[in-house]
């Protein structure tokens, strides 16, 4: 029997840790804990489990993409700074064969020069920006519902 595998990944960049009291003009008020909350809320209602996962290190950040192989059906990443410079996980995102969605608590393209260019956005499914914590929660609701009408079946 076919079952679509229910664990979604949402993996944080460096900084991500320090919301709530980093640039709140920028990232508004909520911390990162108050987003995972709202993030497991809407999956619970769905019957979908989710990881959330935070790192200032980018070859964690990388080996945690690599993991997601076997064990997700989805990745949302929010990779803050490295979004902008980071090869590696631009090669990593490059392996894998799972709907991504880019977030972004901050509208980038309306921010500094060097924040308009992300090296995610050709590989994701979609991107969401712009609306702080409500950023993560449109862009957990939009994979489920992708997973939903395409999610990667596995032989049970
Ligand atoms: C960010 C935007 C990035 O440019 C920045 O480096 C971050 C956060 C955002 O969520 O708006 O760390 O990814």
């Amino acid at each position: 029997m076919e079952k679509v595998i229910k664990q979604i990944l949402v993996l944080n960049g460096p900084n991500l840790n320090m919301l709530g009291l980093r640039e709140q003009e920028h990232y508004g008020t909520a911390s990162l804990d108050d987003i995972e909350k709202s993030v497991k809320e809407i999956v619970d209602k769905n019957g979908f489990s989710v990881e959330f996962k935070q790192s200032n290190n980018e070859g964690e950040i990388v080996s945690w993409i690599q993991q997601s192989i076997n064990n997700s059906s989805g990745l949302i990443i929010n990779a803050g700074a490295y979004t902008h410079t980071s090869i590696a996980i631009f090669d990593a995102l490059k392996i894998i064969d799972i709907p991504i969605i880019e977030v972004h608590l901050s509208n980038i393209y309306a921010r500094e020069h060097f924040r308009k260019t992300s090296l995610i956005s050709e590989l994701a499914t979609g991107i969401i920006c712009g609306f702080g914590k409500l950023s993560y929660e449109l862009a957990i609701q939009a994979m489920i519902t992708n997973i939903q009408k395409t999610g990667k079946k596995i032989n049970e």
